[in-house]
């Protein structure tokens, strides 16, 4: 059943819970979270990055996101737009059929070069105005995460400032707001399990204070579990993994207003973990299905655990969809909750 984000975190919200947003970037890891949504009987988020779209073809991927939404029609699922770095790319989205996207304005078109804060107003509230007439959700950034992925990324961590997330909000409308707490993106995060000095939890609290109607966002919240860096290395592999994100830290962004929590890395590394212990038992085989098969357990073993870790399980049947255009006429009215 596809949904808008904006519903599915508003619900999210009345239940207490957290979504996790899965990357995609082909079939397995599809079908891998969407088994593990129906095990379950969890609302998800399917996202595609910039990087995705261009691996797969827009059409391709797509299709593929939209018929996770058609193959399970019990299953709230919204399709999402990560990290979109200018309004073309979030307009190009909203024309596919993604029922929600994010305008990174933390950055510039660049994904590399932050943008000073009125630019970021400016650009994202563009992308609200034209996905909101079409009843799609936005995500917005303030503040920049650490590390570097694939090019996206300044590699410079700028916390972000409470008071400033208030007039974020208020001059772009954003359904949700990403904040820059401390987490980078990729495996290596923290060289330590990281603590109160590392992680600033209380940015969370302080905004969500400020702002009990906007969904928080955490980015770079993969955990970076040791038992499947370690599978991976045993199976052959190499990765500068550190420490991840704890579920506990999860945990408490969620009893705080967090409820969107981007997982990319996690999922990558089980899927490598498991297709390489495939072909490590399995040299004779050339068939492609069957590390096809490991990459989907991979992803499907990851999703599993957030999905029971994030308070998600069991929450599929608690709603029923709006359409875009219902979601649309309450916007025009000035409305963005839909609960
Ligand atoms: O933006 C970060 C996500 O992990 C997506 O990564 O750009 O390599 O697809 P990507
Ligand atoms: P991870 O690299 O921690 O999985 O973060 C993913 C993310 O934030 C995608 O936008
Ligand atoms: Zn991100």
């Amino acid at each position: 059943m596809l949904v808008t984000m904006r519903q599915l975190l508003d619900e999210a919200a009345v239940g207490g819970y957290g979504v996790a947003a899965f990357n995609v970037n082909n079939l397995e890891q599809i079908q891998g979270i969407m088994e593990a949504a129906q095990e379950t009987q969890s609302p998800v988020i399917v996202q595609a990055s910039r990087g995705a779209r261009s691996y797969a073809g827009d059409n391709f991927l797509y299709h593929m996101m939209l018929a996770a939404a058609e193959t399970y029609p019990d299953i709230p699922v919204a399709l999402h737009q990560d990290h979109g770095n200018s309004p073309e790319t979030c307009i190009s989205a909203i024309e596919l059929g993604f029922t929600s996207v994010m305008m990174d304005g933390s950055l510039g078109e660049d994904a590399k070069t932050p943008l000073d804060f009125e630019d970021n107003v400016a650009v994202t509230k563009k992308v609200v105005d034209i996905a909101h007439a079409r009843g799609v959700t936005v995500e917005g950034e303030l503040g920049t995460l650490g590390g570097m992925e694939d090019g996206v990324g300044s590699g410079e961590i700028c916390l972000t400032d409470p008071a400033q997330a208030e007039e974020f909000v208020e001059r772009t409308g954003v359904d949700a707001l990403a904040v820059a707490i401390g987490t980078s993106h990729g495996a290596y995060k923290f060289s330590r399990e990281p603590d109160g000095d590392i992680l600033a939890m209380e940015i969370i609290e302080d905004i969500h204070r400020r702002l009990p109607d906007t969904h928080i966002v955490m980015h770079g919240s993969s955990s970076v579990p040791k038992d499947i860096v370690e599978r991976l290395k045993a199976a052959g592999g190499e990765v500068d993994a550190g420490f991840g994100v704890p579920i506990h830290a999860i945990q408490r962004g969620i009893e705080h207003g967090v409820r969107k929590v981007n997982i990319d890395t996690d999922g990558r590394l089980a899927i490598t973990a498991f297709m390489r212990e495939h072909y490590r038992d399995n040299p004779d085989d050339w068939d492609p299905r069957g590390a096809g098969k490991a990459a989907r357990a991979g992803q499907k073993h990851i999703c599993l655990q957030r999905m029971q870790e994030l308070g998600m399980a069991g929450h599929a049947g608690d709603y029923t969809a709006m359409s875009l255009e219902d979601m649309a006429a309450r916007y025009a009215q000035g409305v963005r909750s839909t609960v």
